[in-house]
């Protein structure tokens, strides 16, 4: 049996001897990326090179990515369903390969005794697209017939059966085939889901699925007469996706191709491994199973018997530490709430365990995971301590809690009464909203001595939800529609901003995180007093300068010992293999080297930064540039926010 780490040394040593170069895990928290608040895939730091960008390593990649998909959070508690996962992807840039590449390759992996995961191919089913008339896609075809000859050299006779929607898969089923074809919703992929729901400028592509059969698992009529590869009664279990990336949504709704086709297969590394053990939970595989044991002794009950909690104990402190790990600190605003989200939705778990001793919990989690993440190791005191910090925090606020709502209650003359420990009697929309407002889970709330009715309490919280999803719809697609436009502006002003800060407040001032949307560009750095008026009007008149001079903007590639001798500052991290992808604002192209820096004409540039990009070619595009408001993140951290355009 191969462990987890095992599995990634395999998949990655498969495909560099396919030519591939292995490309660095990018940060968990993006940076400079305002379209989503964590990696969710792969894919995501090189949607630039799939859009037809040059990447340095070259036109075959491999990596294994730590994904973290914050909308799965409620899903949590079933046997398959983590919000953290690492994803083994392969990619083909730039026409390199395609289809017919792909699909044996990645069977041949998950089914190769010496090379791979050695899976029975008997077991194995697969999916294609089938069309989309209204977008003028056409049903791929050679997907189905590739199959069809992949399946023929194990022995296979392969069917293929059109299932265009579910209740075509209600009378059909597996029992009828092995190749099965399905529409947009199944088998299109793009970081925004189905055709109709991608932004203009992003890219998307029909693709094929690798499903398992544990044949363990009888098939629930509830969910359909007859099962079928993407039927929910967790009899298939999608372990495998490649996706053939090669449209491009316009501003009309309409789709081109892309300059070139491009493969963006995606595997996530714990299902391969289910796979492998040929384990229908996830959580009983040879990763988790010992946190599952740390978790039992700690709560002297048994998995079989609190499944659901124990499961939400496992994934969200192990998400949870991943985030730490990604510098996140739980706060009342993106990364940071949905850190103290995953933190209070495990503990609200942990308690309902009746455990009281997290140590030994963190501790078994970070245990798992070590063996492909030494740096959990590295930052294990760190990550335990912000977690009990947050428990105390929590507790805290629990108390504080219950005499807000207890007083609220008051007003509507709902009261405790002399008795503390008596139990009241609430509606569910106030249920819901103090468990919004205090950040509490219902379990919470009962804990604290409320009941209302779960029903309706369930009914308050999908209607915020569909609120809420409706917002978060918004947002990714406002960050993403502009990302050519002003997001670009944003992230070129980040590196003027930067630069200005430490011109007038000296060398010592680093960028610590930015986030740049439509309306704003938000920057972080280390500084440990309030900025004066004068201060913030310095470098103001500094970054409108250089916007005036409109200087020109560049990257080149750059061993990294020389970025640095250079005095390139930012977060480094845009790094092919000893090279580094540095921007320029100011100078000429390509770089005198070394590189003096100071006014940015005669050949010489203002600022030289590591960064990924994309940027303007112009600074004179900023047009101007203005500071709207000062923060205090505490521990020495300063927060700006400015507007362009
Ligand atoms: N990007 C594809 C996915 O996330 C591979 O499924």
């Amino acid at each position: 049996m191969l462990t987890a780490r095992e599995i990634v040394e395999k998949y990655i040593a498969f495909f560099e001897k396919r030519g591939h170069k292995r490309i660095a895990n990018a940060p968990l928290v993006p940076v400079n990326d305002p379209t989503t608040l964590f990696t969710s895939s792969g894919m995501q730091p090189l949607v630039p090179y799939l859009l037809g960008e040059k990447h340095p390593q070259g036109t075959r990649l491999v990596n294994v990515q730590n994904s973290f998909r914050a909308q799965d959070v409620e899903e949590v508690g079933n046997s398959r369903h983590t919000t953290f996962f690492r994803m083994l992807g392969n990619w083909s840039l730039r026409g390199d390969y395609f289809k017919k590449e792909q699909l044996p390759w990645i069977f041949e992996f998950l089914t190769d005794k010496e090379e791979g995961l050695g899976l029975d191919p008997h077991k194995l089913y697969v999916t294609a697209f089938s069309g989309d008339k209204r977008n003028k896609i056409l049903k791929d075809t050679e997907s189905g017939e590739l199959w069809k000859e992949i399946f023929k050299k194990h022995g296979i006779e392969a069917k293929k059966v059109v299932l265009e929607n579910e209740e075509k898969a209600g009378k059909v089923g597996m029992q009828d085939g092995r190749i099965f074809y399905y529409d947009a919703q199944k088998n299109w992929w793009s970081r925004a889901g189905v055709p109709e729901k991608m932004p203009a400028g992003e890219p998307g592509g029909p693709d094929s699925e690798i499903f398992y059969e544990f044949d363990e698992v009888e098939h629930n009529p509830k969910f359909g007469k007859f099962c079928h590869p993407n039927c929910d009664c967790g009899r298939f279990f999608e372990i495998s996706n490649s996706v053939f990336m090669e449209y491009l949504k316009q501003p009309d709704g309409s789709f081109t191709n892309l300059p070139a086709k491009n493969v963006d297969h995606g595997g996530g590394l714990e299902r391969y491994l289910c796979a492998h053990e040929n384990q229908s939970d996830v959580f009983k595989t040879s990763l988790l199973y010992p946190i599952i044991k740390a978790l039992e002794q700690v709560a002297s009950t048994s998995y079989e018997k609190h499944a659901k909690d124990m499961r939400i104990v496992v994934n969200h402190f192990a998400s949870a530490i991943y985030i730490i790990a990604a510098d996140v600190s739980p706060s009342n605003t993106e990364q940071g709430y949905m850190l103290r989200r995953l933190l209070r939705r495990g503990l609200d778990s942990f308690y309902a365990l009746k455990g009281t001793d997290l140590a030994p919990i963190i501790e078994s989690i970070v245990n798992a995971y070590k063996d492909t993440d030494p740096l959990l190791l590295e930052k294990y005191e760190h990550i335990k301590a912000s977690i009990l910090e947050e428990e105390e925090s929590y507790k805290k606020a629990r108390v504080s809690a219950q005499k807000a709502i207890d007083k609220e209650l008051a007003k509507k003359g709902i009261r405790r009464g002399d008795d503390l420990t008596s139990v009241l009697e609430i509606p569910a929309d106030l249920a819901f909203k103090s468990t919004a407002s205090y950040g509490l889970g219902p379990t919470q709330l009962k804990s604290l001595g409320y009941t209302f009715d779960d029903q309706a309490f369930a009914e308050e919280m999908k209607k915020h939800q569909q609120l809420s999803r409706v917002g978060a719809e918004k947002k990714f697609r406002g960050g993403l529609a502009d990302t050519l436009e002003k997001t670009i502006m944003g992230h070129t002003a980040t590196h003027l901003l930067h630069q200005a800060l430490r011109d007038v407040l000296g060398n010592q001032v680093h960028q610590s995180g930015s986030n740049i949307t439509t309306e704003r560009v938000r920057f972080d750095f280390n500084f440990d007093k309030k900025l004066t008026d004068e201060e913030i009007a310095k470098v103001e008149g500094i970054v409108n300068e250089k916007i005036k001079k409109n200087l020109p903007v560049h990257f080149e590639l750059i061993p990294t010992n020389e970025a640095f001798n250079m005095g390139a500052i930012g977060l480094f991290m845009d790094t092919y293999g000893n090279k580094s992808k540095i921007y320029f604002i100011g100078g000429s192209n390509p770089h005198p080297n070394p590189l003096p820096k100071g006014e940015g004409d005669h050949g010489r540039a203002y600022s030289i930064e590591f960064c990924g990009g994309p940027h303007v070619e112009f600074t004179g595009v900023l047009k101007s540039f203005k500071i709207i408001k000062q923060e205090n993140l505490g521990k020495n951290q300063k927060r700006l926010y400015a507007v362009v355009g």
